[in-house]
């Protein structure tokens, strides 16, 4: 059996030979005599046309096929240099795999995004969700090429843990605890929990990350994280994956160093490797997205600090939603306003104030900012948040105090900057982010098998 993949690749070389190919009847139309068989096989962007006319012994069945049959077809493959595709197929037999019945719901016309959603069960069909997700499986690989091309080692996380690393309280707990019971009782008793203790689901494997940096120097994780926030946006999902790379002996330079050479070799790959995919999404998703990708490629991306940053939107404040000042965490209309409209490209934001950063943040000599990293592109804001990480002992126990974190939940953390500290940088990737970028597609819903927001978990 071969693949459409195979036949767009090599329709020379097969050019008068019989071929078989299997897959999903995408359109069926024809006339008395004879008809056409669009067919999707799944390995490759582009359909496969099938001719098939009254020689057919089964000419009666094949022209009253419903779109969504399962189907494979055998025949004579021939090149059509002067067509629209490459080749066709003039078939011999049309075999049923699976019939589909008429109320398929995904019938050959424009569906909403909206629409296809409900039935995420069956958008993969769709062309837009055949090249969503073969594109974010090729993502997924040219990160991992990245990293280990340049020697990381690839580590697990754990997924169940105590920490909440962002400190930020959105954490979905993990129990085997009856709760009903206990809110009937009034009370919770962890000393009956699995664990013995109150754990949940990771908002970031970077305390485990460090941890590995500092035995295998530079390392990265790749992983489900998850998050309680109840902000109802197209950027944010309750589970997304994160890349989270840890280095020892970095600075903060070297951190946005890595970081724009790993988005560039992304946008490389699949501009490589999913030339299809990315037409199209160029054609009917983003517009300019293609110019977009290659300008990235080639230009350095911006710098900038927070307190610069915050000078020229305050310049602008007539035009926010939000007022930007001094001490303020950035908001999505920020951040795009400065990549869109001040850089033009994405753009390196350093420097932010401590208050609005997490605590493991390495504090700069004015003892107000810290050394953060958060990188900004067009159409989405923030696509990855970075820092170097303090690596005095002195320093982060006076910090956690500050915050009324209590030393003995962060002992292995203290660790570290006891035996053998360096100074060491990483940062995360928001992998769906990643996706919507290079896609151009606007709600992180549609880059994401079956998502899971505020109110939403089917499946
Ligand atoms: O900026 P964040 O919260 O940083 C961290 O978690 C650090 N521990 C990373 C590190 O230094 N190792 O999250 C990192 C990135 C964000 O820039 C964003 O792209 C993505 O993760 N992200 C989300 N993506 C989708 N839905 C959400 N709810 C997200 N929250 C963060
Ligand atoms: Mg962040």
């Amino acid at each position: 059996l071969i693949t459409g993949r195979q036949l767009y690749k090599n329709y020379k070389e097969y050019d008068q030979q019989d071929v078989e190919i299997c897959g999903w009847v995408k359109s069926n139309r024809g006339s008395k005599n004879f008809g056409f068989l669009i067919i999707n096989d799944g390995t490759f962007f582009n359909p496969v046309q099938v001719v098939y006319d009254k020689e057919l012994d089964n000419f009666g069945e094949a022209a009253k096929l419903n779109v969504g049959t399962a189907v494979i077809v055998t025949g004579t493959l021939v090149a059509t240099p002067e067509a629209k595709q490459p080749f066709e197929i003039q078939a011999k037999s049309v075999e049923i795999e699976g019939s589909c019945s008429f109320d398929y719901p995904l019938q050959k016309k424009r569906h909403t995004f909206e629409y296809l959603r409900k039935i995420a069960h069956l958008r993969p069909r769709a062309n837009t969700f055949q090249a969503v997700f073969r594109v974010r499986s090729l993502v997924a690989y040219a990160i991992h090429k990245f990293f280990m091309e340049r020697d990381f080692v690839y580590v697990h996380t754990p997924i169940i843990t105590g920490q909440d690393c962002e400190g930020a309280g959105e954490m979905f707990q993990v129990t085997t605890l009856d709760l009903e019971a206990a809110v009937k009782k009034g009370e919770i008793n962890y000393e009956e929990d699995f664990f013995e203790k109150p754990v949940n689901l990771t908002v970031s494997g970077q305390l485990a990350g460090e941890t590995f940096a500092q035995a295998f120097r530079n390392i990265y994780t790749f992983g489900p994280t998850f998050r309680a926030e109840e902000s109802n946006t197209t950027r944010h999902a309750a589970e997304f994956w994160m890349i989270e790379p840890e280095m020892a002996f970095a600075d903060l330079e070297d951190n946005m160093e890595i970081a724009e050479q790993m988005i560039k070799y992304i946008i490389g790959y699949v501009l490589e490797y999913a030339p299809e995919e990315m037409k199209f999404f160029n054609q009917f998703v983003d517009k300019g997205l293609l110019e977009r990708l290659h300008h990235v490629a080639e230009s350095e991306f911006g710098r900038v600090t927070y307190t610069e940053a915050v000078k020229i939107l305050e310049q602008h404040n007539d035009q926010f939603q939000y007022k930007v000042s001094w001490g303020i965490d950035l908001q999505t209309e920020h951040e795009r306003f400065l990549t869109e409209k001040v850089f033009k490209k994405p753009v390196f934001v350093t420097d932010y104030p401590k208050d609005i950063k997490a605590f493991y943040m390495k504090m700069n000599d004015d003892e107000k900012t810290v050394a953060a990293m958060d990188l900004l592109v067009p159409a989405i804001g923030e696509i990855i948040g970075g820092s170097q990480r303090e690596d005095s002992l002195e320093k982060l126990e006076k910090r956690m105090a500050e915050l009324g974190m209590d030393p003995k939940d962060y002992d292995f953390y203290l660790d570290l900057r006891k035996y053998g500290s360096t100074r060491h940088s990483g940062f995360g990737l928001g992998f769906e982010r990643m996706v919507m970028y290079v896609t151009g597609m606007a709600n992180i819903r549609d880059v994401i098998p079956y998502p899971r927001t505020v109110g939403k978990c089917k499946y």
